[in-house]
């Protein structure tokens, strides 16, 4: 099958870098390549580079440049943003609350805090997949010093309320830092830091068009906050290595074009995706959705459900044989069969977790695409099925 024959909808995933964004980066590459840092010609011009590109992702943030750090990408701002504020303000307390339902860059870091003698609370969600507010308020305590909530969740879509989160943290003490995951959050929704409330958020530049291994870490002003990476003074101290300043300029332009077209961007992908919510599920008997049923709190491009009866791995095998690239929601592991950490803090039991399908539709989709993903992807179930009976759905599911 020739690969422009293909249906992507994994920009969850990553997405195609946008060639406006290629176009903007390339100068970078190739004429001003000197190292920042430097104080000769060469360095003043990738200098001024790297300046412009932080200038606009504090713009488009609400945000003074300098509480703009530029990272290799969401999971280095999510490690240095647990990190960096859990060892900054040790001296106040040890205590972090996250969520069960967080990006394993978030996870992991806090349970290698945890090892490190942090104490960490794991809020649960509801059946939709939010945070509780109310468990929140509850753990709490003298000894909290960060509390780290999504945005938007990256297997269903699922938006908190940030600002709330802010409101009842800042309440409880005002030197609480409040951290947002904003990487999937960011092609959809408002990142006004200010809006929020938050602290730190954080972004990478590949779910939003731009390249990989590029990313954002917003860190309010008077932030505790320790360095992880030593060895240079970049980044006013905080985070040492010579600058990425084509991977700076690619997130942000890819943060600037997708600030203004975030509209139409929005309306393009949610009438896919409410057509795929509203069809498969009579398409595919068997067929559970999972996630937020209310479209104002889910980002428009996500959908995701559970088929009774088929592994997600072999429906996704099926797919990428028919042409289709989707991921299963749980795939950071690819090739792993656990179900979904974020499916089963939901309460989806473990046998229809494993199930999982997520479809993540983007700017470059059509409406032809998804009618023939309407076809495709009950055929590639039912053929699956067939294969193996005794796993069948009930009839009457
Ligand atoms: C919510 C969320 N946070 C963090 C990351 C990690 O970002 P990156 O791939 O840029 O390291 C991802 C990527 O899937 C994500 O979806």
């Amino acid at each position: 099958m020739d690969s422009q024959d293909r249906i992507y909808v994994d920009h969850a995933a990553t997405t195609a870098t946008d060639p406006r964004v290629v176009e903007a980066m390339l100068p970078h590459l190739t004429q001003y390549w000197g190292n920042p840092s430097s104080i000769y010609f060469e360095a003043r011009e990738a200098r001024k580079g790297f300046d412009v590109a932080r200038r606009s992702v504090a713009d488009v943030l609400g945000a003074r440049p300098n509480e703009v750090l530029f990272t290799s990408g969401g999971t280095e701002s999510d490690n240095l943003a647990l990190r960096g504020v859990a060892y900054g303000a040790r001296k106040r307390g040890n205590h972090i609350i996250t969520t069960t339902v967080e990006h394993h860059a978030v996870l992991h870091t806090a349970e290698r805090l945890e090892e490190e003698g942090f104490r960490v609370t794991y809020l649960p969600v509801d059946k939709e997949g939010f945070v509780d507010v109310d468990e929140l308020k509850a753990a709490l305590d003298d000894e909290t010093t960060l509390v780290s909530v999504m945005y938007a969740n990256n297997e269903i879509g699922a938006i908190n309320n940030i600002a709330e989160v802010v409101a009842i943290v800042k309440e409880r003490d005002p030197n609480i830092a409040v951290h947002t995951d904003a990487v999937q959050a960011a092609g959809y929704l408002d990142l006004s830091v200010d809006a929020l409330g938050v602290d730190l958020l954080s972004l990478a530049a590949h779910k939003i068009y731009g390249p990989k291994g590029s990313g954002v870490l917003y860190i309010r002003s008077r932030t505790p906050f320790a360095a992880q990476m030593l060895g240079g003074a970049q980044e006013k101290n905080r985070r040492a290595g010579t600058e990425n300043v084509a991977g700076a300029v690619g997130m942000a332009t890819a943060l600037a074009l997708a600030d203004g077209e975030r509209g139409e961007r929005r309306e393009h992908v949610r009438a896919l995706r409410d057509r795929l919510a509203e069809e498969l599920p009579k398409r595919v008997r068997g067929t559970r959705l999972t996630g937020p049923t209310g479209a104002e709190r889910r980002l428009p491009n996500s959908f995701s459900c559970c088929f009774e009866g088929v592994e997600g791995e072999s429906v996704l095998l099926q797919l990428d044989l028919n042409g289709v690239s989707a991921s299963s929601g749980s795939a950071c592991t690819t090739g792993s069969l656990e179900p979904s950490h974020v499916l089963l803090a939901m309460g989806v039991p473990h046998a229809t977790a494993r199930g999982s399908l997520r479809l993540t539709l983007g700017k470059d989709n059509t409406a032809e695409e998804v009618e023939r993903l309407l076809d495709i992807i009950p055929e590639s179930v039912e053929r699956l099925r067939s294969l193996a009976p005794s796993r069948e759905p009930r009839r009457s599911s």
